[in-house]
Formats: structure tokens, sequence, C-alpha cells
């Protein structure tokens, strides 16, 4: 069984109905129920969220420790979590995939999310596709992991 861990950074505990014009109206149980429908036979879906730059770090030892790949949406530390940055890059150097992942796209928005400090160390970004980004991750993450 392939485990995948899908790790949330702050305030997309509220998605629903956080700012729906730009992150859309699904919940985080909603994109949960979504990434479970679409699991491949022999490969599960953990979905976690926190606001806590501590936790998400945890979280991300605890993927290397159990040789989980990783769907990251760091939301606002992508922008300035060195922290974060290092400890993705461990989950990279460990050999484990690890895609940095977006509802919005960036980009197309203020200037100061226009840098992320996470994606030099991801395996590689999805970003502007709302709760799709977490699928189209799912998609790949699973041919990568050989499922
Ligand atoms: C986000 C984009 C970030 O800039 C923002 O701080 C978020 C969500 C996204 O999924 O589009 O919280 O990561």
């Amino acid at each position: 069984m392939t485990r995948i861990v899908v790790l949330n950074g702050p305030n997309l505990g509220r998605l629903g109905s956080r700012d729906p014009e730009v992150y859309g109206h699904a919940t985080l149980s909603d994109i949960h129920a979504t990434l479970d429908a679409q699991c491949p036979a022999g490969v599960s879906c953990e979905v976690r969220q926190t606001d806590s730059e501590a936790e998400l770090i945890s979280w991300l030892h605890e993927a290397i420790d159990t040789g989980s790949p990783v769907i990251l949406n760091p939301a606002a530390f992508t922008h300035y979590s060195y922290a974060l940055r290092d400890a993705a890059e461990m989950v990279t150097q460990a050999g484990l995939p690890l895609i940095e992942i977006h509802l919005s796209n960036p980009h197309q928005r203020e200037s100061f999310r226009r840098q992320s400090v996470i994606s030099a160390v991801a395996t590689g970004v999805i970003a502007g596709f709302g709760a799709d980004s977490y699928i189209l991750a799912l998609q790949q993450i699973t041919r990568m992991a050989g499922n």
C-alpha cells in the first residue's frame, strides 16, 4: 500500500468560505473525498491541515521516516518559510517526490505571491486549477510511485 500525504498549510482549513472567487467553494473535506474517490487501488491518501509551521515541518520529517510521497500546499508559508523549504528539500533528497500545489495561480496575484521558496526544492509544481490541482498532483504522484 502506497501512502500519500497531502499536507496543507495555514488558512486552508477555511476553504469553502475563504475568498471563494479565488479558492472556489470546495472545502478541504470535499477535496479529501474526491481524492479518496480517485485513489487507485493500493494507494491511500492522508489529508492533513495545520496553521502551525512547526507541525507542518514535523509532518515532512514523518513523511521521510515513513517513505511517503508528499503533495504539499504550503499556503502563505510558500512565500517566506525557509524552514519549510529546508524540510521539503530533505524529502526530495530522501528520493521521495514532493509536489507543490496551489489552488490559485499565485503569478496572477499580488507580487509577494510570485516568489516561492519551495519550488526550487520541489519535484514539480501545479497551480491555478482550483481543487483540480490536488487531483492532477495525485495522478502524477501515483504515476511516479508506480501505481
Ligand atoms: C495558496 C496561495 C497562497 O499564496 C496563499 O497564501 C494560500 C493559498 C493557493 O492554494 O492558491 O493560502 O497556496
